[in-house]
């Protein structure tokens, strides 16, 4: 068979991963984004430079191609269903992408849906919060997310008292839920072709770091139970198929300390939480998503082997081009896999590389994450 031009919004580390996962097939990958030094630029067999944002530079693009995907949301869709409407395929829809882009809609498709999330309220800014704080409606402690463009924590402000609300609030079109009590937070990988065939990988779980409250590991086989587990993966398929998208989609779920799971928002795209599946699952999540783009028969989401998945990020204090410090020794445990995504400069928990640690255990396989995290230091010279 002959593969089809499949074009890349995005030419960050997802696209990188994707084009590496095309290559075991020889399929011709392109990317768009603003240069080609992006870790997508070597391995893609054509990179264009412009904005995935950008109307003309998505339309110019995907007329070169026949199959157009994603690494990253905030695309121009406009651009991608007129691409469509010219006979183009797009995955993931362009309809769903704007709904997913905007945590406000989001909600209401869950709602709409009756998807398990916690309840919420849409706000046209700051203003309006304070005035649904005063006449009762709202009520602290709650979460506030910018509706659009936040990522990886950023846009999302936790208030827990009157403090917060001078210091913390942020400005624009917010969407506010409950400040869920967690017990547990799990991603589920989910995929779909258009022959409408859906595979779910193992759930993973987000384990945080009781001191600094960040993710430090993220754990494949979760420590939630078969019924949570089918409740996720079900949840995952459900909400993959309410969509209409092709592809991958990410699920992240919280699980409160009253045993609810909650839908937290997902990614239709390979995801931070299926990293480890390129070397611990028969099919990668990069594989799968060309699979599912490319209506090929979905590969097996077995699990091989246990992992923790630990990305790797600037460290604190160091701006400029990166130095990898101890890479070597790290190399030297048994099971330690080094993904770097070769981002020419390093900033302070910018994320450079991933790891995964593949073990017998859990605990054996942290045990070696946590070595990696005090040997491994990305820096400046
Ligand atoms: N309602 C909530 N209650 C308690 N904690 C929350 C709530 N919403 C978000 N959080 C915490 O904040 C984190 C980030 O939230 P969310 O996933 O919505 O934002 P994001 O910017 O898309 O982040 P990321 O890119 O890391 O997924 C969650 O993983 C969770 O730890
Ligand atoms: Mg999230």
């Amino acid at each position: 068979m002959s593969f089809p031009k499949l074009g890349i919004l995005g030419g960050g580390q997802l696209g990188k991963m994707l084009c590496q996962a095309a290559g075991c097939w020889e399929l011709p990958i392109y990317a768009l984004d603003t240069s080609i030094e992006f870790p997508a630029g070597p391995y893609c067999k054509g990179f264009q430079e412009g904005s995935f944002k950008n109307y003309e530079d998505v339309v110019g693009f995907g007329r070169q191609m026949d199959i157009l995907t994603i690494e990253i949301e905030h695309v121009n869709t406009d651009a991608l269903r007129l691409l469509q409407s010219e006979g183009k395929t797009v995955h993931p829809d362009p309809d769903a992408l704007d709904i997913i882009k905007d945590k406000g809609l989001q909600k209401q498709f869950y709602a709409k849906h009756k998807i398990p999330t916690s309840p919420f309220q849409l706000f046209k800014d700051k203003d309006a919060v304070l005035n649904a704080l005063k006449e009762g409606t709202l009520s602290i402690p709650f979460v506030q997310k910018s509706r659009t463009a936040g990522y990886d924590g950023k846009g999302v402000a936790v208030i827990q008292n009157e403090e917060d609300l001078t210091t913390k609030l942020l400005a624009g079109p917010c969407m506010i839920e409950d400040l869920v009590e967690m017990d547990k937070e799990i991603a589920v990988v989910v995929a779909r072709n258009e022959s409408g065939e859906i595979r779910t990988f193992d759930p993973v779980e987000m384990e945080f770091n009781p001191i600094a409250n960040l993710v430090e590991f993220l754990i494949c086989p979760s420590t939630i139970t078969e019924t949570q587990a089918k409740t996720c993966t079900d949840l995952a398929k459900k909400i993959i198929a309410a969509y209409d998208i092709c592809g991958l989609l990410a699920v992240e779920f919280f699980l409160d300390t009253k045993g609810n799971i909650l839908v937290n928002e997902v990614a239709p795209r390979p995801h931070n939480s299926g990293h480890h599946t390129i070397d611990s699952a028969v099919t990668s999540q990069y594989e799968q998503h060309l699979r599912g783009v490319l209506n090929m028969p979905l590969g097996s989401t077995k699990m091989t082997s246990p992992s923790v998945m630990v990305n790797l990020l600037g460290a604190d204090g160091y701006t400029g081009e990166a130095h990898y410090e101890g890479l070597k020794e790290c190399l030297a445990i048994e099971g330690v896999k080094v993904h770097l995504y070769g981002k020419a400069i390093t900033k302070p928990f910018r994320k450079m590389g991933h790891a995964t640690i593949i073990a017998d255990s859990i605990e054996a396989a942290k045990e070696k994450a946590r070595k990696v995290q005090e040997t491994l230091f990305i820096k400046t010279l």
